[in-house]
């Protein structure tokens, strides 16, 4: 059943999904990648519209597939389908441009965070809501980190204490993340980096497990079993 999106929310969702996915081996763009049974991007934006303040969710697909994600997520939620770029950030770019009137809140999430929970869309939003300009959902970093040049020999150790694993959805006031865009240069591969460099405060919330990005096949098999197990 098609979900209904909230036309009073004040939330607008970009999914970019035009990503080619090489890291995850051959096969076709990565959002149109099946995990049991249907797409990642269909996956992403059914839990998306499931969040209760979306008002309304643009997806930025591979040019090449713009009628067929069109077709693929008409039966999932009213969507707005945009060609995306070459890269994360023109593809942000283009689905910011067409986000319609009304939503002071734009998160932005990437597809290939299938799982991630509603709730997690909720509580970046709720935060944005309760005064911060940029807020990121981040988890702490288990492993030990280090530092390694070119010949991969360690340069150092880095102090983990310090250090967020960065997820999405990524949560800005409207303006902020449209003077962000305006003024972008180098690509990024976050759209906080972007509210950084305009020396924005950018507020961390906890993450979710479930966010995980579907990059390899180890991934891709892990969110099969999640999915099984209910998730
Ligand atoms: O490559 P990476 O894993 O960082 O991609 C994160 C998200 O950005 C994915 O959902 C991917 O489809 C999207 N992307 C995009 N346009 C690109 C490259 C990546 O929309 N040119």
């Amino acid at each position: 059943m098609t979900a209904q999106l909230n036309p009073r929310g004040d939330v607008a969702v970009l999914v970019p999904a035009a990503g080619a996915g090489v890291r995850l081996g051959p096969g076709r763009p990565k959002a149109l990648r099946l995990l049991a049974g249907e797409p990642l991007l269909v996956h992403a934006v059914r839990r998306l519209a499931a969040a209760g303040s979306v008002h309304s969710i643009v997806v930025a697909a591979p040019a090449a597939e713009l009628d067929a994600v069109r077709r693929l997520l008409a039966p999932v939620a009213p969507v707005t389908v945009v060609a995306g770029g070459a890269e994360r950030q023109a593809s942000v770019a283009a689905a910011l441009a067409a986000v319609p009137a009304g939503p002071d809140i734009v998160l932005v999430h990437d597809a290939a965070r299938a799982l991630t929970p509603p709730a997690l869309v909720e509580a970046v939003a709720a935060a944005v809501r309760a005064g911060d300009d940029a807020v990121i959902p981040v988890l702490p970093v288990v492993d030990t980190v280090k530092e390694v040049d070119a010949a991969e020999l360690v340069l150092g150790t880095v102090d983990r204490s310090a250090l967020r694993a960065v997820q999405t959805p990524q949560g800005f006031r409207r303006e902020v993340l449209t003077a962000a865009h305006a003024v972008a240069a180098d690509p990024l591969t976050d759209d906080a980096g972007l509210v950084e460099k305009l020396g924005v405060p950018v507020r961390c919330v906890p993450g979710s497990e479930y966010a995980l990005k579907v990059t390899r096949p180890f991934d891709l098999a892990l969110a099969e079993h999640l999915l099984a197990a209910g998730v």
